[in-house]
């Protein structure tokens, strides 16, 4: 074949092209691919996050709760890595139990903002500890999926949103606030709201919200290409940030590694791990530190959180 001259298309060139094409795919060959397919996500990048959001609990008296110095400056970081990685960034404030609270919304420009496809996560922990299983580990994943969107220029057809979400653990205060200040019509052009609270729990399941079938869908595909069963989550549904969205009407999905519940000796033989022991034994203590994640898990759902958002905004 002649070669076409760099930024032009040489006649040639497009009448070999089109003889390989066969009904929309090229011949002897599997049909291309509708979507760029999501990168791997490293999870070096993700426990760098984590390690921050440490350094940040340690630094202001053990947590990163809300109305204490630690959530704000856990908010105050998350928000600099997405300014600096071309976001539109938005600090939304409210007040709970007399103390000011904040969720942050970051923006991807570009996309249908009549089609919004949203990911977010409690940012917020306890005031026992750091909070980094609960919720450091899905605040990580979503931001370094964020960073990603940008590392990668991605241009989906969906307008994307990515929030971080303050007092999920008075009661999910922040993302009801978040849902309770949209207007009709905003809140009926999120297509999805995907919810990302403990995915990296230290003798960990792999469960998937029971909720929209395509948002479970997607999910439930990437782990099967992984070869890692999943189970529908049951550890208390509705009791994330999800179930403001899912009040209001909008498709919801998510991932959970587990909590306070034991695994079973079924789910210790098909997951590994240890049966009888809760999934975090340092669920909501002071112990809920860098230790206290399984890289394994922590690796596969960040994964499985940028497939998610590739696939749900193609
Ligand atoms: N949201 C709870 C917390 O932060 C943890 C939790 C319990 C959970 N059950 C869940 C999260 C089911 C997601 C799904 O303390
Ligand atoms: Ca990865
Ligand atoms: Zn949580």
């Amino acid at each position: 074949m002649k070669l076409s001259v760099p930024g032009r298309v040489t006649a040639t060139a497009v009448v070999a092209a089109a003889s390989l094409l066969v009904g929309g795919s090229i011949a002897g060959a599997a049909p291309a691919p509708a979507v760029a397919a999501a990168p791997d996500i490293p999870l070096a990048n993700v426990k760098a996050h984590l390690t921050q959001l440490q350094s940040i609990a340690t630094a202001n008296g053990g947590n990163r709760a809300h109305g204490r110095a630690g959530y704000r400056a856990s908010l105050d970081y998350v928000k600099a890595r997405l300014d600096a990685a071309g976001y539109t960034t938005a600090i939304q404030q409210f007040t709970s139990s007399g103390r000011t609270g904040y969720n942050l919304i970051a923006d991807w420009p570009g996309g249908d903002t009549d089609q919004v496809v949203m990911a977010g996560s409690h940012l917020d922990s306890v005031i026992s500890g750091a909070g980094i299983n609960d919720n450091g580990s899905g605040s990580a994943a979503v931001l370094e999926t964020a960073l990603a969107v940008s590392r990668a220029n991605l241009q989906p057809t969906k307008h994307l949103r990515f929030a971080w979400w303050g007092a999920e653990e008075l009661g999910l205060v922040g993302s009801r606030h978040y849902v309770n200040t949209l207007s009709s019509t905003d809140r009926s052009k999120i297509t999805g709201y995907l919810n990302f609270d403990m995915i990296g729990s230290p003798n960990p399941g792999y469960f998937v919200y029971d909720d929209d079938p395509a948002i479970e869908k997607t999910f439930k595909d990437y782990f099967t290409g992984l070869g890692v069963p999943t189970e529908i989550e049951t550890e208390g549904d509705g009791r994330s940030d999800h179930a403001p969205f899912k009040s209001a009407g909008v498709p919801v999905g998510g991932l959970f590694t587990g909590a306070s519940r034991a695994k079973t000796a079924a789910q210790a033989a098909k997951w590994g791990g240890t049966s009888g022991q809760a999934f975090d034994r340092c669920y909501h203590s002071s112990c809920d530190t860098t230790s206290n994640i399984n890289d394994t898990a922590l690796d596969r759902n960040s994964d499985a959180v940028a497939h998610a958002v590739w696939e749900l905004s193609s």
